[in-house]
């Protein structure tokens, strides 16, 4: 239970939801806040029963589901996001509970996830085929022909722990929207905040079996590999997605990965403007975002004004309980995330890195870092960091750095801070990633847009209309 402060006076039990019912778990794992340390909530284990139960219902929802016409699905979206937005507060301070995520981020994700169901009610009810002109072959001519775009059936959904609210409201929203039925699997970590937000979704009113929600690692392979599954949903690191990309067999996927968060800073840019957006966009969140800032590209003419003013914009940030509405960067998901990323801090240090502030660690909680002196082969650049931690190098020309980038593994959103078009332009053309923020952060989305990645980042996008078209299955049909 949470008292009037969203504070933990017991562990909230959560049921599982399987065909329009809650369920009991057998077996539950412990959910800590990492700030406190306090258990804030018992989450059910599924067994295989509970996932063949939920698999079972979403299958035979499916007729149902694609029966549904497109205005009903869009009430009942909009209906959701109300319930969402009436019950955002206990939400949020679930997610922060649970998270260590700083209250005022909850706060704004849970708001993030009512606007994604709503967009996903706008996309319900224009779902588009398309007329193929027959008369552009003599084979054709006289026919009449079109692509429809029909649900795709059951889809799977994973989501992680870092945005738990507004990435299942990316996967749930869609598949609704699309006529689909879905089994979701939320984080183990992040449990609450997902299970009182599809406790205000459901109450909404769908067929029984549209929506079921299982819980736990273990039950993850034979949840994407099921022969009932007909598209899977995915969300977490390039390990795991490469792992379900290689069990699934035909099924279609869409997979949001990992990125290493590359911004350029040019000499003709907004130089405070473009370290406050680094500084924040880097440790906001503890920088636990596949988006965050991680590798900041600064042209050397600026180099040490920009290294001193984003040194300043950090040690601005307000460290603290994560509860605290002041609070500006939180803890990190657990102890353990901490201490890898205070690992890679100081490995990066014995091979040369110079930690210009912070990288000291109490408990969760990781005071925000920033490295000079890196080189691209060091495990703070070219892996994922996923942490409050930002590495700052200085270049003279920027094509060929735009050119090493297309070329790395990771491929999800770059940024780029300057006032040249030119430059902007070479950089939408240039640089091999999902997405290209002009005069913002490689952190920077917006709910409706196509987002995702390249090479190492994934496959398919999100953002209700493209999801839409993910889970959704083209025919096409000739009237002779
Ligand atoms: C992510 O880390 O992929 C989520 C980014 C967001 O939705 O803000």
């Amino acid at each position: 239970m949470l008292d009037a402060q969203g504070r933990a006076t017991q562990a909230v039990s959560i049921k599982a939801f399987i065909n329009g019912q809650w369920r009991e778990p057998e077996e539950v794992s412990e959910v800590r806040d990492p700030y406190r340390g306090d258990v804030v909530a018992l989450a059910p284990v599924s067994t295989a029963r509970d996932l063949d139960d939920a698999l079972d219902a979403a299958y035979r929802a499916k007729g149902a589901m694609a029966a549904m016409p497109g205005y009903e699905r869009a009430a009942f979206l909009r209906r959701a996001a109300d319930n969402v937005t009436a019950r955002a507060d206990e939400i949020a301070r679930a997610m922060s509970l649970e998270t260590g995520k700083a209250l005022r981020d909850s706060i704004f994700e849970t708001q993030r996830s009512a606007d994604t169901l709503r967009l996903c009610a706008e996309e319900a009810v224009r779902i588009q085929g398309e007329h193929i002109p027959m008369d552009a072959s003599a084979i054709g001519a006289g026919k009449i022909a079109m692509v429809m775009r029909f649900p795709a059936g059951v889809i799977a959904a994973i989501t992680p722990f870092n945005a738990p609210v507004n990435l299942a409201a990316h996967k749930l929203g869609p598949a609704i929207a699309a006529g689909n039925s879905i089994v979701l699997k939320s984080s183990p970590k992040a449990p609450l905040c997902v299970h009182l937000f599809v406790e205000a979704f459901v109450a909404a009113g769908l067929p029984a079996g549209a929506v079921n929600t299982v819980y736990g690692d273990a039950i993850a392979p034979q949840l994407v590999s099921d022969p009932r599954v007909d598209f899977v949903s995915f969300t977490g690191s390039t390990r795991v997605g490469k792992i379900i990309r290689g069990t699934i067999g035909m099924k279609r996927v869409a997979l949001e990965l990992g990125g290493v968060g590359p911004t350029f800073v040019h000499s003709d840019a907004d130089l405070p403007a473009a370290a406050k957006a680094c500084a924040r966009n880097a440790m906001l969140l503890a920088g636990q975002s596949c988006i965050s800032v991680q590798n900041v590209f600064v042209h050397k003419p600026v180099y040490e004004t920009f290294v001193a003013a984003v040194q300043d914009e950090v040690g601005l940030l307000a460290l603290g309980d994560p509860m605290d509405m002041q609070t500006e960067v939180g803890t990190l998901i657990d102890e353990q995330a901490a201490v890898r990323v205070e690992g890679m801090i100081g490995r990066a240090v014995e091979a040369g890195a110079t930690l210009l502030r912070g990288g000291s660690r109490r408990g969760a909680q990781l005071d925000p870092a920033i490295l000079t002196n890196v080189r691209s082969d060091m495990s703070v650049m070219c892996d994922e960091i996923f942490g409050p931690a930002m590495s700052l190098q200085a270049y003279e020309d920027i094509e060929p750095l735009f050119k090493s980038i297309s070329d790395s593994p990771f491929g999800l959103q770059c940024g780029i801070f300057t006032n040249s078009l030119a430059l902007a332009l070479s950089a939408i053309k240039g640089v091999r990633t999902g997405g290209v923020i002009v005069n913002g952060t490689s952190r920077w989305r917006s709910d409706q847009m196509p987002y995702g990645g390249v090479k190492d980042s994934g496959v398919g996008r999100e953002g209700p209309k493209y999801s839409i078209k993910d889970m959704t299955e083209e025919r096409f049909f000739v009237l002779n």
